[in-house]
């Protein structure tokens, strides 16, 4: 299903008395969907959040930033037609390579194979910027699902985000690498908003436990407060979700999954986006963020 999108919202500036104010393109909020470990539910979150916004009326293109062949089409059958491939060769444009899913959201096929568009030339990446800058404000929402671990890549993705969600499990390796994640994040970023998601619990109070024992780790040895984004119980929904390559808030909208991440997706709503004058494009973001990256 193809679906079109609407024309781009644009931002009144205080008007002045003696000249029309000018208008700015409102460019989507990027939330980069990130854990250290692998395997914790970063890409169901990612897709099934997408969509949630997508019910509330906000447009949304979902990054595929993971490498090691993120399973998009695993999860919610979402084979690319095109993938980065054609769209470094030339072949075909950043638009053409844009898939409009039937669940409304669009999805940037960021990797395929050992190629990857986040690790582009800055030449490249200077390209990329320009035709993206054309469709960005198309979009309300930018989510970034990237792969496990802590790769310049992942890392890049983190800190050119207006917010990073970290999901963690109650394993303890879990635990350890979303700390580990967050402390090289703030080494280099002081301000971008961390939300904890805690996901495959017994219980909700188990996750409220966690966020509390990890949020005073993290207060103690590195001076920052982690958000409590709200928790997902483990739910047999998710995983008979992805036998059907259908995602789960669709398929078992009535699932105690669904419910939990419709209270997530409430809850950052109302966060407090970070602190910008102006929301840059992301592939120039990745430039910088690059850069600082490099510099770790
Ligand atoms: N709340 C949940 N309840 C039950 N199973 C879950 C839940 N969340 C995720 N899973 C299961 O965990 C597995 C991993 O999920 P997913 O692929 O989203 O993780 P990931 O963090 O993206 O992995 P990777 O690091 O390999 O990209 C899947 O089989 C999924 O069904
Ligand atoms: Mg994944």
């Amino acid at each position: 299903m193809i679906v079109t999108s609407p024309a781009p919202k644009v931002r009144q500036t205080t008007p002045t008395k003696q000249r029309a104010a000018p208008q700015r393109e409102v460019l989507p909020e990027i939330i980069t969907v990130t854990s250290g470990k692998g395997g914790v539910g970063k890409t169901n979150f990612a897709v099934n959040l997408g969509i949630l916004l997508r019910h509330r009326r906000q447009r949304v293109l979902l990054m595929d930033a993971d490498l090691h062949l993120g399973k998009l089409d695993v999860v919610i059958g979402a084979t690319p037609r095109y993938t980065v491939s054609e769209l470094m060769d030339g072949s075909r444009s950043l638009e053409q390579i844009i898939m409009h899913h039937p669940s409304g959201i669009d999805i940037l096929p960021a990797t395929s194979g050992d190629l990857n568009l986040l690790e582009a030339d800055s030449q490249m990446l200077k390209v990329l910027a320009d035709s993206f800058a054309s469709i960005q404000a198309r979009y309300d929402y930018l989510i970034v699902d990237t792969g496990a671990g802590i790769s310049p890549t992942v890392l890049t993705m983190a800190l050119g985000a207006d917010k990073v969600i970290l999901i963690i499990t109650p394993e303890p390796a879990s635990i350890s690498d979303v700390y580990a994640m967050i402390k090289v994040i703030r080494s280099k970023s002081a301000d971008i908003p961390l939300v904890l998601i805690p996901n495959r619990l017994r219980s909700l109070e188990d996750g409220l436990e966690l966020h509390k024992k990890l949020n005073l780790i993290t207060q103690k040895f590195l001076k920052t407060n982690l958000y409590y984004g709200g928790s997902i119980i483990e739910d047999t929904a998710v995983g008979q979700a992805i036998i059907r390559q259908r995602p789960f808030v669709v398929e078992y909208p009535r699932s105690q999954a669904a419910h939990n991440l419709q209270l997530v997706c409430h809850r950052l709503l109302k966060l407090p986006p970070k602190e910008i004058e102006y929301r840059s494009n992301i592939f120039d973001r990745l430039r910088v963020s690059r850069k600082e990256v490099e510099s770790l």
